[in-house]
């Protein structure tokens, strides 16, 4: 049994019902008493889990003390809180203490991969990134889920595979974090533009060229970045990105379908929450610039999110462009 505190409590809610479930000690973490007050008033995450209960066993607080003698910190954070909640948090966190990211995203601003933001503010602490295909309302109900642990530290990504296993999780370890990080972000940028061609009443030819031409553009600018190319076709990116794109479970998908219905991306984002595709997209269009990749699908989203364009154009223009080779465009 391991001491585990989770911070953030959406998707975290989740992960605390699974981990309790497997016998560690949890402690769910909120920045906001209201949500913290709410789980223990109702039993369960009444705005992001209905139906699911959370033990009484498993600790709630808002007090980062609990993070002083535990022996996993499991952040599940929207990428853009995360550096404001690592730094207050590490001041509490022992130095042999694992700390572990569930969240997908890359700092917005900065461009940083959540690795990296966490080795500046937390260097002392073995990192390892959780990922894959995963949404809250299936594992939380003990659903079949295969999930990725990553690490430059293997010993540490073992040791959170092994605080993961259940009878209905199996998770695999691999060494490329940023191969991994990557997927998890990028593929909400494909899930919104998948959303939108739902919304505008396409059918499953348009969702299955944008998935696979998706894929294609994402694993360019992993490589690019140092990613391996094989890591993209697990997983954490080919596995994300079918979860993602097919899922009314994802809010990326979610908000896209309102775009193409005609609402506005920022009041799409408004209704449905956190939607991480909404900030990488923004990451990934500067990220493209900066390495000179080619991203088709992600300049079109960049152009509708963030430039006023008409969502009823896109599809022409990206079938506008040159005739080419399926395979021709890789580095
Ligand atoms: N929901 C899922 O099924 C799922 C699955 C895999 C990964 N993720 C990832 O996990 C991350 C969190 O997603 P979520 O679904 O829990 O989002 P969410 O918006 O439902 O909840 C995030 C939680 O983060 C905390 N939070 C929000 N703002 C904060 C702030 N300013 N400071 C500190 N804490 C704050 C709150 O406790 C909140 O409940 C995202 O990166 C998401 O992509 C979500």
């Amino acid at each position: 049994m391991a001491k585990i505190v989770i911070l953030g409590g959406g998707f975290g809610s989740a992960l605390a019902v699974v981990l309790h479930g497997i016998g560690h000690d949890v402690t769910l973490w909120s920045a906001f008493a209201e949500e913290i007050e709410a789980i223990r008033r109702d039993g369960e995450q009444k705005a992001k889990l209905p139906g699911v209960p959370i033990p009484q066993s498993i600790h709630l607080t808002t007090d980062l003390q609990a993070l002083s003698e535990c022996d996993l910190a499991l952040f599940v954070i929207p990428s853009k809180f995360v550096r404001e909640t690592v730094q207050k948090a590490a001041p509490y966190l022992a130095p042999n203490a694992v700390v572990c990211n569930a969240g997908k995203g890359v700092e917005d601003g900065t461009l940083k991969r959540m690795s990296i933001l966490f080795a500046e503010e937390m260097p002392q602490n073995p990192y390892v990134v959780i990922t894959g295909p995963c949404h809250a309302e299936e594992i939380s109900r003990g659903i079949p889920t295969s999930l990725v642990t990553a690490s430059a530290n293997m010993d540490a990504a073992a040791y959170v595979q092994k605080l993961f296993a259940a009878p209905y999780i199996r998770t695999y370890l691999h060494d490329d974090v940023c191969g991994c990080e990557l997927g998890g972000a990028l593929k909400n940028i494909i899930a919104l533009s998948a959303g939108i061609s739902d919304g505008l009443g396409y059918g499953d030819n348009t969702k299955a060229a944008l998935m696979t031409r998706g894929l294609h553009e994402i694993t360019r600018l992993g490589v690019a970045l140092g990613a391996k190319r094989e890591t993209f076709s697990g997983l954490t990116g080919l596995g994300d990105l079918i979860v993602t794109c097919t899922s009314m479970h994802s809010r990326n998908r979610r908000a896209g379908i309102l775009i193409g219905q005609g609402v506005s991306p920022e009041e799409a984002v408004r209704q449905v929450g956190t939607v991480e595709g909404y900030h990488s997209c923004h990451t990934a269009y500067a990220l493209a610039k900066q390495e000179d990749v080619e991203m088709p699908i992600t300049e079109q989203l960049y152009h509708i999110l963030f430039e006023q364009g008409d969502v009823n154009v896109v599809s022409k223009t990206l079938f506008a462009r040159p005739q080419r080779s399926e395979y021709e465009s890789f580095p």
